[in-house]
């Protein structure tokens, strides 16, 4: 079972028209404006819905894009930046609560969801909404909230490569690697190696191993990996490596072969994964695709259900009555 992977292509262009057909440039919400060209967006969500936010950081780097994963937003933004508040079930506290301050404070939000709260509480007020279609869990709703999320930003921002980040997704769809690399890391904990600038991909990897095969991961970001976790490799652990290598710059590329060169001095239990793709966006869709089906195959190797995440479901009951912070 892929667990919705192979409709990736098809939702994410549907998801992208979703978010472009709600132009907000048109709106205003009392008097806060949409029509202005923001100096930051703040993208907030929570784990399989806030992974949008560090994969648009990570793509459209050379805007000021801040990722947020708490509750109230930042002290320094103002009505000069754009909020998009992302939440596959609409129910998650953290961006509610991020979403109203937000409003409260002037700032013009776009909430990208299922529906559920979120939706209700921003409609409620006037505030745009992008409702996106339904999957079996949030994280493998990722297409959807993320094309989304890029329709909406492509009314501010100039977005790269949309097309070639669907077709690349036929690839990791074809890929051997899933069981291969499940195999490899069965009864270990993975221990990460990215480039920073594609560390999104090493993130939502870590993140599907921990709620869909129930496994621990470390990620390590380079270059500052090779300033602690690299020191790691000096002693025996029931780690196996895996470096992930794209393109994002010479300098990077560089760092990431001579890490590759360090670990394999110590170790053997080395895995190297090629992105690819030509735009940042479409390597860390594609690596997103191809990592989290590992994750399934590692989850059907230790026979478990990828869907269950029970400890979230407990922790989130338990915070469900509390207010947001008051600032
Ligand atoms: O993938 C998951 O199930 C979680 O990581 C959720 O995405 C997270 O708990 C936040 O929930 P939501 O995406 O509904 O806002």
């Amino acid at each position: 079972m892929l667990y919705g992977y192979e409709d990736w292509p098809k939702l994410s262009l549907e998801s992208f028209k979703l978010g472009k057909e709600l132009n907000p440039r048109s709106l205003r919400v009392g008097s806060i404006k949409y029509d202005f060209e923001p100096t930051s967006v703040v993208i907030t969500g929570m784990g399989g819905s806030g992974i949008v936010g560090d994969i648009v950081r990570d793509s459209l780097w050379s805007y000021n894009i801040i990722v947020h994963k708490d509750f109230n937003i930042p002290k320094w933004v103002d009505s000069r930046s754009l909020v998009i508040a992302v939440s596959y079930s609409g129910e998650t506290l953290e961006t509610i609560c991020g979403a109203l301050d937000a409003l409260k404070r002037g700032i013009p939000v776009v909430g990208v969801t299922t529906g559920g709260r979120l939706a209700s509480e921003l409609e409620g007020r006037g505030a745009p909404v992008v409702k996106v279609p339904k999957a079996i869990a949030p994280r493998f709703g990722l297409p959807n909230l993320l094309y989304a999320v890029l329709g909406v930003l492509s009314h501010y921002l100039s977005i790269p490569e949309i097309d070639e980040s669907i077709k690349i997704q036929e690839d990791a769809l074809k890929s051997e690697l899933p069981g291969r690399l499940a195999s490899f890391v069965r009864g270990h904990v993975p221990m990460i190696f990215v480039p920073l600038g594609l560390q999104a991909v090493a993130y939502r990897f870590k993140n599907d191993l921990n709620e869909n095969a129930k496994t621990p991961a470390v990620v390590a970001v380079v270059p500052e990996a090779d300033h602690n976790d690299i020191v790691a490799v000096m002693l025996k652990h029931p780690v196996k490596y895996i470096i992930i290598r794209g393109r994002t710059d010479d300098v990077h590329d560089y760092l990431m072969r001579t890490v590759e060169e360090v670990v394999r001095s110590y170790s053997s239990d080395v895995e190297v994964i090629e992105l690819k793709g030509s735009s940042r966006l479409s390597q860390e869709v594609y690596g997103s695709m191809l990592l989290g089906l590992v994750s399934i195959k590692l989850a059907e190797l230790y026979g478990i259900d990828p869907v269950r995440t029970d400890p979230i479901n407990t922790l989130k009951e338990k915070i469900k009555g509390i207010s947001c912070p008051s600032n």
